[in-house]
């Protein structure tokens, strides 16, 4: 029965409801003895960088086929380097982690966490002190030269697209590529492989706003469930793995994962 003249929470939820879901999280960190992290760029929407889908999602104003595959970036480098300069550039230079980033760190620090296994390019997982990241798409705050592999940092690109597009290395004049996973391209065996490990081996897998369409890194929340482990989804919209799930909190994650974790202290 809601408790009716409990304030709504933003989502149409009652605190109560909040609480409860809370409540149940806490108690199934308490009782993983492995806990792995799985993260999409729901986490980082409360950071301020743009989700991909859903409400407002960057696929749905450009076109991922030209700006984030391999054969348009061979085609033609400074359509992606131009949407980077108006889109991404200030948000991955400006973005500060979220309160999920952090707790997401102090489960490692308490000596919960095995790993965190990320789709996002931000680099914030770092920035909130995480150190077992596992970043199957790469990260978009390093670049290097497609010729000579030079690396370019993030602030030598920031200085170099105001005055050139497309970034072209200061060496030997080949072009420069954020080190991301574009579509077209494989996922770095050493790291899908450290993750189907990790993922293979926890007691409980959180995934944390993924919209879990993006394969084969969506492979792995069910691969988790299949080798025997518990799974929560905290995610704003419904998934195609809500159905196996143990547990799902259809929130922002700021609203139950920081305080989920703040009571194991
Ligand atoms: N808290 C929880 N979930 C949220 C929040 C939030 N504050 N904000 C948005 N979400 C949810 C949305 O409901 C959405 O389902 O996060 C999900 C983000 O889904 P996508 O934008 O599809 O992001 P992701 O799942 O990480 O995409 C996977 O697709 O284009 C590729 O390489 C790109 O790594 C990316 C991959
Ligand atoms: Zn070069």
């Amino acid at each position: 029965m809601a408790n009716l003249d409990a304030p709504d929470s933003p989502l149409g939820g009652t605190d109560e409801a909040v609480d409860g879901e809370i409540t149940a999280l806490n108690k199934l960190l308490d009782d993983a003895e492995r806990i792995v992290v799985f993260t999409g760029a729901g986490i980082s929407a409360e950071s301020g960088i743009a989700t991909y889908r859903g409400a407002g999602g960057m696929w749905t104003k450009y076109d991922p086929d030209k700006y984030a595959s391999i054969e348009y970036f061979r085609k033609d480098p400074s359509y992606y380097w131009s949407f980077f300069k108006e889109e991404r550039h200030v948000m991955m230079v400006k973005a500060v982690p979220s309160a999920s980033h952090r707790a997401v760190a102090d489960l490692e620090k308490q000596d919960r966490l095995s790993a965190v296994i990320t789709q996002n390019i931000d680099g914030l997982h770092h920035k909130a002190g995480s150190t077992r990241v596992l970043e199957l798409h790469g990260n978009t705050t390093r670049f290097y030269c497609t010729d000579c592999r030079a690396p370019y940092s993030i602030e030598d690109v920031a200085k170099i697209i105001e005055t050139q597009l497309p970034v072209l290395c200061t060496k030997c004049k080949g072009v420069v590529r954020p080190d991301v996973v574009l579509y077209g391209e494989m996922l770095p065996t050493d790291v899908i492989d450290e993750a189907h490990r990790e993922t293979q081996l926890c007691d409980l897998m959180i995934v944390i706003g993924s919209s879990l369409v993006v394969y084969p890194a969506a492979n792995l929340p069910y691969q988790a469930k299949l080798s025997g482990a518990k799974l929560v989804i905290i995610n704003i919209d419904t998934t195609p793995l809500d159905s196996v799930a143990n547990l799902n909190i259809h929130r922002s994650a700021g609203e139950v994962f920081p305080q989920a974790v703040a009571l194991l202290e």
